[in-house]
């Protein structure tokens, strides 16, 4: 396997407007970042992966862009931008961007002029269809975001499509003209020091020929098969790495909703020149199958978890590579996901943990993940600012007559907010995040829950994962290292061991809050074992019982 610096990084996921406000007005900026990139350093990550900081509206924070080369005001100036970057390569810390370009605000020049007539230049910047002749709208696509997929503009008497809300309209990869702005684009930030981009709703830039209507799904959106994951979007990626990647040593990861094995096996092939990892969604998705994520089960069943987590592991060994995470901006806090947020909250914290830094791939710090933040249940709609969360709302609670507590249930548990409660430094007010009134309300658990205290606590989550990140860099197997399961039958724990010339690691997982026997798998033996990192005091592989939320690596004789 060929080696390479972002298979062996640790990423770290900020999104700014959460992460640390320095002037007071209760939003993160980008001298609140400056302010923490000691901190940074200090937990021993590589990479930081910038949620978007460019000019927007925000109707979807920061995921609607109305000037690609330009900083958000609320964020700072673009001197404040060449100062991050300029101190963060000091440390030694690479800048990831985020690449938005599946879709532009409605705000962006090339929109406020492709809507203002059919023969503007810009007209095919973007995916424009007339109403069916009984006027009804092009094709029955829904949104991400609740609603159809079209919006009609009374000035040219067209639909635009937009697959999430309705000021983030769906640029025109068809066109040339519009990919070779992008690539100007790109260019513009590559040459003032960026070392990547993280490509935003990649899997979304190619629609099948002729927009046909997709099957319905209880869950929506409505026509995937048709917009997500194209043939033709693999055309787009190769001529994107042709014109502009392969000119820069950098790290390219997208986010590819919907994504199979095999398409992931197109994307990250090392000999097809498009990117170096996706994010697949298969395991975070798990129990939204029949339904939409707001009336998914409560708990997701272990065995299918383990069962995608392993696919993932052995399909692209060899042939491309993973990106490890259960956490972003979109997600919500993992250890209240899959862990436990109370009881076990450490222990569960650091065991999801040791998952994701021990299999093969890249891993993905979301912002506070390191500490063990957990989902906030805001008490009712009106605390919420995601434009996800309220548009569903709206479609099924004010529209659709659904129960308002099975909702509020569902967005406790899923929704994106969770994940965007301020940052928590200390116990200060606002958990230091801000002197002012937060955008997002602060999550009341600060006052235990925060990297001050933390940092002093040695058998604290943050300091588990500094101590994962720094082994890590220590031990080739970890990253290169092939992927075998045992017993993947097994309802409570997941057993693996990773292998790479000679060095063995083997890995036991307690995925729940009983304590449960592990018999060791023929040809692991105990004796000679050395302790490679463990969530509870005195471990010991032939102990047989594990402990509630149980982890141990070991390095095998
Ligand atoms: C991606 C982003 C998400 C955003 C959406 C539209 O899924 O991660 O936050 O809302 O794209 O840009
Ligand atoms: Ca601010």
């Amino acid at each position: 396997m060929k080696k390479a610096w972002w298979k062996e990084a640790v990423v770290y996921q900020i999104y700014p407007r959460s992460f640390m406000d320095s002037n007071g007005d209760g939003i993160g900026d980008i001298p609140g970042i400056i302010s923490k990139l000691d901190y940074l350093k200090d937990l021993g990550v590589d990479v930081v992966w910038l949620s978007p900081v460019y000019k927007s509206p925000n109707k979807d924070n920061g995921y609607d862009i109305s000037d690609y080369c330009g900083i958000m005001d609320e964020f700072g100036t673009f001197a404040d931008w060449e100062e991050l970057v300029r101190q963060m390569h000091a440390r030694g810390l690479k800048l990831v961007m985020d690449l938005v370009v599946n879709h532009s605000s409605d705000q962006h020049k090339w929109f406020v002029e492709a809507r203002k007539s059919k023969d503007n230049p810009y007209r095919d910047y973007y995916i424009w269809r007339d109403p069916k002749p009984d006027g009804s709208l092009p094709n029955n696509w829904t949104s991400h975001f609740s609603g159809p997929a079209w919006t009609f503009d009374e000035t040219t008497g067209q639909y635009y499509l937009h697959l999430f809300c309705k000021e983030q309209p769906d640029l025109n990869w068809e066109n040339a003209a519009m990919r070779h702005d992008i690539y100007d684009m790109l260019r513009f930030w590559l040459d003032r020091g960026v070392d990547g981009f993280r490509m935003d709703v990649l899997q979304g830039y190619a629609k099948a020929p002729g927009l046909p209507d997709g099957a319905p799904v209880p869950g929506g959106p409505i026509g995937q098969e048709y917009f997500a994951n194209q043939p033709r979007i693999h055309d787009y990626v190769q001529e994107m790495t042709r014109e502009v990647f392969s000119k820069y040593d950098i790290m390219t990861v997208g986010e590819t909703g919907g994504v199979k094995l095999e398409d992931a096996r197109l994307y990250t092939g090392e000999d097809r020149g498009e990117v170096n990892m996706v994010f697949q969604f298969e395991h975070v998705d798990l129990g939204d199958e029949h339904s939409p994520k707001w009336f998914s089960p409560e708990r997701v069943d272990i065995p299918a978890l383990k069962k995608i987590l392993s696919k993932w592991q052995t399909g692209l060994d060899g042939c491309g590579w993973n990106s490890l995470y259960f956490s972003n901006h979109d997600q919500p806090r993992q250890v209240s996901r899959f862990g436990d947020d109370g009881r076990y909250r450490v222990e569960s914290a650091k065991m999801l943990a040791t998952l994701l830094h021990t299999q093969q791939g890249t891993p993905y710090i979301y912002q506070g993940e390191e500490l063990g933040m957990t989902n906030m249940a805001f008490p009712d709609i009106s605390c919420y600012q995601d434009v996800q969360i309220l548009n569903a709302w709206q479609e099924f609670v004010v529209e659709g007559g659904a129960d308002p507590a099975r909702m509020m249930r569902g967005i406790h548990l899923r929704g994106r907010d969770n994940a965007r409660t301020p940052m928590q430094w200390s116990d200060q007010a606002n958990a230091g995040f801000t002197s002012g009134k937060p955008w997002l309300g602060v999550n009341p658990n600060y006052k235990t829950i925060n990297a001050e205290a933390e940092a002093k606590d040695p058998d604290s989550v943050l300091s588990y994962y500094k101590l994962l990140i720094a082994k890590r860099k220590k031990t080739p197997v970890v990253v290169y290292g092939s992927f075998r399961e045992y017993e993947p039958e097994n309802p409570y724990l997941y057993l693996y061991e990773r292998e790479y010339e000679g060095q063995r690691l083997f890995v036991v997982l307690n995925m729940t809050g009983e304590e449960r026997p592990l018999t060791l798998p023929e040809g692991v033996s105990a004796a000679g074992a050395e302790c490679y990192i463990a969530n509870y005091p005195d471990p010991a592989l032939d102990r047989y019982t594990l402990r509630p939320y149980e982890a141990m690596a070991y390095l095998l004789q």
